[in-house]
């Protein structure tokens, strides 16, 4: 199926790995040239150079780090100087913080509000204009399940989500006149480092292999008894990206294997 996405031009904010990675692949793998970045250089480089390589296609990558002062924006420039227009802005960079309420301390509230919230808007501030003169852009943010369904524990980052999810909501009504079409997407239990790092410590309490403290975690807790992989996030990001979801707009597409479906009273 042809996705319409050969020639645009695309930029993925955190593609150094995880599901920022993927979806620059996934987007590249149906033709778009490529504008990434994440702070740290040998990764990106190294992601860039395959992709480019790989798919036959134009990439610009940069080492930043976005919560700098600027960064956003010189990074939107920086595509624009490189290719001259931008069609699909992917506001993949966020992070988790696994703390209580009263623990959070205000310089961590701020990171976290900054890290999943404020770059995304950053990016969208000078996205927007060049989407608006040209009559047409895509935005995705990714957002998490957490910032619908709140995760015990993890009370910063559902409060960032959230509030990211409300973005895509507000933003899409006010661009939709100018052909430009804001959604989310918003997983849960998606295998990447971070998971990771959480099932390495998990088989370590247990006693169990990294293979099993998996499967047996999948089992008790997602529905469809088994993690997500970033490659499936990239599919359901590729589609909104594509024409084929030109009437899709303000919506927060859940990719969580049924976790968010329904209350789960595992005690163990
Ligand atoms: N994995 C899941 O199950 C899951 C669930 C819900 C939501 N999400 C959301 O999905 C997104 C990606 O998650 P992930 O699990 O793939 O995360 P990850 O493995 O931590 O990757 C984050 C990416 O962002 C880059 N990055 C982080 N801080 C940055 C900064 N200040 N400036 C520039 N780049 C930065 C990282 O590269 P560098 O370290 O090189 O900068 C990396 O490429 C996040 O928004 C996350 O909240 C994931």
């Amino acid at each position: 199926m042809d996705l319409g996405l050969k020639g645009k031009v695309a930029v993925v904010t955190g593609a150094s790995r995880g599901l920022g990675k993927a979806i620059a692949y996934g987007l590249a793998a149906e033709g778009t040239a490529l504008a990434v970045c994440s702070r740290s250089e040998p990764l990106i480089t190294e992601i860039a150079r395959d992709i480019s390589d790989r798919y036959q296609t134009a990439v610009h990558w940069e080492a930043r780090d976005l919560l700098s002062p600027g960064a956003c924006e010189s990074f939107i420039r920086s595509t624009m100087e490189r290719f001259g227009c931008l069609d699909i802005l992917v506001n993949n960079v966020g992070a988790g913080l696994s703390k209580p309420f009263e623990d959070i301390a205000e310089e961590e509230w701020q990171h976290i509000l900054d890290i999943n919230l404020r770059v995304a808007i950053r990016c969208c501030r000078a996205a927007i204009p060049i989407m608006k003169q040209r009559g047409r852009g895509r935005i995705i943010n990714v957002a998490a399940l957490s910032g619908r369904v709140p995760r015990l524990g993890q009370i910063g980052s559902n409060v960032a989500k959230a509030a990211l999810i409300n973005l895509t909501e507000s933003l899409a009504r006010e661009v939709a006149p100018y052909g430009i079409r804001v959604n989310a997407v918003c997983p849960a239990a998606v295998m990447t480092e971070r998971w990771e790092e959480r099932i390495k410590k998990v088989a370590k309490e247990s006693g169990e292999d990294f293979a099993t403290a998996m499967r047996n975690m999948a089992k008790r807790s997602i529905p469809v008894g088994r993690f997500g992989s970033p490659e499936e996030v990239a599919s359901a990001v590729v589609f909104l990206a594509s024409g084929k979801a030109d009437f899709i707009t303000g919506t927060c597409l859940i990719l969580d294997g049924g976790i968010g479906t329904g209350i789960s009273l595992e005690l163990k």
